[in-house]
């Protein structure tokens, strides 16, 4: 089964020039690897201009969508504008949002029920705030989350749903987490995942690492039966050291 990889670029690059150059070498990487599939998500100013680029192996994703169809939402992106520019993912409910825009488990579950009503396919970012010891509080906090965010979704929409598990303390720090223990949460979210959908249900579902992945570590996750592929941020803006990070898969 193919890995995913996704690129979270964030509020980066600054010119379209640059997202251009970055997509590149990214594409020519990503064209050559049968047994990946990887995921670009660029800021929404330039996803029209970038869409072409896209194909095979290479699919274009945003970093966030609207809770609302349509209407009076100043600022706000809808799931139909981004299915229109042949965006076909968008990722749900990061940390940096949850946390600088206060986006809470109830609004994130209505962003992952209006993406996936409108075709997109989801990646949802789920993890524990602060470095836990003990695995029985990582499991409850992700089950929380979870419950919450995937709650009124229906069992045949898991085919469209990739779970990020992401220790928000390894975001962005150069901590990531052990394998093992990356390993471990996978599993947890596999658990709760059974337990609203039942066992064929958390079997199809993908669970994805993020957090400080890079091309020394990026092995270590990947090369787990049980970690479908990886969450990238800051790697994924290096245009060298991307495409050194995704022969490593
Ligand atoms: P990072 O970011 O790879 O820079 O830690 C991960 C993320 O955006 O979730």
């Amino acid at each position: 089964m193919a890995k995913i990889v996704i690129a979270n670029w964030k509020m980066n690059p600054q010119t379209l020039r640059e997202a251009e150059q970055l997509l590149r070498v990214t594409k020519r990487i990503a064209r050559a690897r049968k047994n990946l599939k990887v995921v670009v998500c660029p800021p929404f100013v330039w996803l029209a201009s970038l869409s072409r680029m896209f194909g095979k192996r290479l699919e274009l994703g945003a970093q966030d969508v609207a809770w609302a169809e349509r209407g009076a939402f100043t600022g706000e992106i809808s799931a139909a504008m981004l299915k229109n520019l042949k965006c076909s993912w968008v990722i749900v409910g990061h940390s940096e949002r949850r946390s600088y825009l206060k986006e809470d488990d109830t609004m994130i579950n209505r962003k992952v029920l209006q993406a996936l009503n409108s075709g997109l396919k989801v990646v949802l970012a789920v993890g524990e705030q602060k470095r836990e010891e003990s695995r029985h509080v990582v499991g409850a906090i992700l089950e929380t989350q979870l419950t919450c965010a995937l709650m009124k979704m229906k069992s045949q929409q898991l085919r469209n749903l990739v779970i990020a598990y992401e220790p928000v303390w390894a975001i962005g720090t150069g901590l990531s987490a052990r394998p093992d223990d990356a390993l471990q949460a996978t599993l947890l979210i596999r658990k709760v995942i059974a337990k609203q959908f039942g066992n064929l249900g958390a079997r199809r579902c993908k669970v994805l690492y993020g957090g400080s992945v890079d091309k020394r570590n990026v092995a270590s996750f990947v090369n787990q039966e049980g970690i479908d592929g990886v969450l990238v941020g800051g790697a994924s803006l290096d245009s060298k050291g991307f495409p050194e990070l995704l022969k490593h898969i």
